[in-house]
């Protein structure tokens, strides 16, 4: 087998996952005697000059037994650090791209792992340029699961896992107090996460972007619930007519003016703590093994996804052609490949059959 030099590196926000594809690449790599390479703290560290690495074949303090839990042993860089976002907004876009291009060829790399969420992965369509010379392969991670061609994404489920703990307990803490908690869960513009931890708890209500609701038909259900207390799982980027703030904090007014009690609770940053499930470690395994199959047979500008059962590569541009497209926040004339909960989402039929309270239209 051929030798060749790897790279590997993480992007954008964390999740549960990561460190074990990190570990399952390099795991990979030394089989096939390839020599790999952490690039640390994502393009900030690219940017760096010389750029930040850590040798992961001789380095044994990355050769940890801790793969199964939370962040990045690479990590992903601070607020202000020189990413995508930073470079644009101080107009130097143009040279940064460039430093990135000059850094990889710097590190005389055959191929780079890149382990990205969808602004990551779209970045890497739209500034291709900068990885001219190297092999490309995506590993999609993330906890919001909006990343469209593949069925799973690294994090999302260890998110649901620790989201579901999350809400159980406070479902005692509801009872106790005869009272209804309004939970906010992360998951940017994409509604799974709320969706799947909703019914994993058997929340009464679940508000996801994708999905019109009548707040008016939200306190009716509620107060028809055969219960006092529970769960109502309200997504971060839901939002009501003439209402600003918080959703939960939105949410929550219109039930205290119900006479409805309640409270609200911000899980936050703990959404992507947390062990790293069983079935991400082996979404992990399956991803890497099809990342290194991938880089022996010469690919590049690929995504690895699981479709049906089957882990394979797509490329680049199906990635970017199949998902809606939406404005880059940060970035002006960039685009964003972004997926949704679909109307015919088996969970929404579920929840609608399980009683739960899930709105009146889907979008
Ligand atoms: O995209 C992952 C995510 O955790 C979103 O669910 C959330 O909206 C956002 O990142 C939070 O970002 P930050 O860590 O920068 O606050």
């Amino acid at each position: 087998m051929a030798y060749k030099k790897i790279g590997i590196m993480t992007t954008g926000g964390d999740c549960s996952g990561l460190n074990t594809v990190i570990q399952r690449v390099v795991d990979g790599c030394k089989l096939h005697r390839w020599d790999v390479i952490g690039i640390q703290d994502g393009t900030d560290g690219l940017y760096s000059n010389p750029a930040k690495t850590v040798d992961l074949t001789q380095n044994g303090s990355f050769q940890f037994a801790n793969a199964h839990l939370a962040g990045s042993i690479l990590s992903n860089g601070h607020d202000g650090a020189m990413n995508f976002k930073c470079a644009a907004n101080s107009g130097k876009l143009t040279s940064f791209n460039k430093r990135l291009q000059k850094s990889l060829k710097d590190l005389n790399l055959d191929a780079l792992v890149l382990i990205g969420g969808n602004g990551s992965l779209s970045l890497a369509y739209t500034y291709n340029e900068i990885y001219n010379g190297l092999q490309l392969i995506c590993i999609p991670k993330t906890m919001d699961l909006d990343i469209p061609l593949t069925d799973k994404t690294i994090g999302f489920d260890s998110a649901v896992q620790q989201l579901t703990s999350f809400a159980n307990q406070l479902l005692l803490v509801a009872r106790s107090h005869h009272r209804w908690f309004v939970i906010q869960t992360m998951g940017r513009d994409c509604g799974s996460l709320a969706l799947s931890a909703g019914v994993a708890v058997g929340a009464d209500a679940i508000l996801i972007p994708e999905v019109k609701f009548d707040v008016a038909n939200l306190v009716k259900h509620i107060k028809q619930s055969k219960r006092d207390y529970g769960i109502i799982m309200v997504s971060e980027a839901i939002s009501i007519r003439g209402h600003s703030g918080k959703p939960a904090d939105m949410i929550s007014r219109a039930l205290s003016a119900a006479n409805i009690p309640n409270r609200t609770s911000f899980p936050e940053h703990l959404q992507r703590a947390g062990d790293t499930t069983a079935s991400d470690r082996i979404l992990a395994m399956g991803f890497a093994d099809t990342a290194l199959k991938a880089i022996e047979n010469n690919e590049t500008n690929v995504m690895t996804v699981l479709q049906n059962g089957e882990y394979k590569t797509v490329s680049l541009n199906d990635f970017f052609d199949a998902g809606r497209k939406v404005k880059d926040p940060h970035i002006v004339g960039v685009m964003t490949s972004n997926r949704y909960v679909e109307p015919d989402d088996v969970l929404l039929q579920i929840a609608t059959d399980m009683g739960i309270y899930i709105g009146e239209k889907r979008k």
